[in-house]
């Protein structure tokens, strides 16, 4: 399984032949201005939320790919009033088996309003059961207890926001690695804008010394999970 960061929350992570790009907001990011969105050809695209930071390049980069989109309910609703009528709307605490592995769709503690201001329903996170891993992707979240209940999920990798102000800084993300029981840990969200810059060599000597294997990958790098 390989992931590749392409700024704030997006990656791709590659599992079994398919492309799951997770919160596209690319064009508008000038960290990520080398990254062409019409050569990403995701299968799936997963969206925790209605936020622009989380959306931006949605719309296109499904026309440009033909992906399913695995969304919130009321963010499917939205989408098919721009035409595009294949995403495949969840709800919290619900599971569906895809062809890559099985989606559960879990709590996340923000808001969710879509760019147009239409509402987006609840703000989510994802957990991913692919190719024999578990792999947490929290969203934009804030600390919360309800990830005590991915505890005993044996979470192999977890992507955290870290970068404070709109969600958890690196001091709840610490916290809440406890909570889900995994110590590998990727950050995002943060250096996008003026109130979420971090000092990622201090951000990173905080990981270390609580014990956390943390990736903070550049952008356009690919790891291995
Ligand atoms: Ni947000
Ligand atoms: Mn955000």
């Amino acid at each position: 399984m390989k992931t590749t960061f392409f700024g704030q929350s997006t990656f791709m992570i590659e599992t079994g032949g398919k492309k799951l790009l997770f919160d596209p907001f690319i064009t508008p990011n000038p960290m990520a201005k080398d990254i062409d969105i019409n050569s990403l050809k995701p299968d799936y695209i997963l969206v925790s939320h209605g936020h622009g930071d989380h959306v931006a390049d949605l719309i296109a980069i499904q026309k440009s790919s033909d992906a399913i989109i695995i969304c919130i309910a009321e963010i499917a609703n939205w989408l098919g009033k721009h035409g595009i009528n294949n995403a495949h709307g969840m709800n919290i605490g619900g599971g569906f088996n895809f062809d890559f592995g099985r989606v559960k769709m879990v709590n996340a503690i923000h808001s969710s309003t879509l760019p147009d201001g239409s509402p987006g329903g609840n703000p989510a996170g994802f957990v991913i059961y692919a190719d024999g891993k578990t792999i947490y992707y929290a969203g934009d979240t804030a600390l919360t207890y309800d990830m005590k209940l991915l505890a005993d999920e044996n979470l192999d990798w977890a992507y955290l926001p870290i970068g404070d102000n709109y969600t958890m800084g690196v001091d709840d993300a610490i916290k809440a690695t406890d909570f889900i029981n995994c110590k590998n840990v990727i950050g995002m969200h943060y250096d996008t804008f003026s109130v979420i810059v971090i000092d990622k060599e201090e951000a990173e000597q905080k990981f270390i010394k609580a014990g956390i294997n943390i990736k903070l990958p550049g952008i356009g790098e690919s790891l291995e999970l």
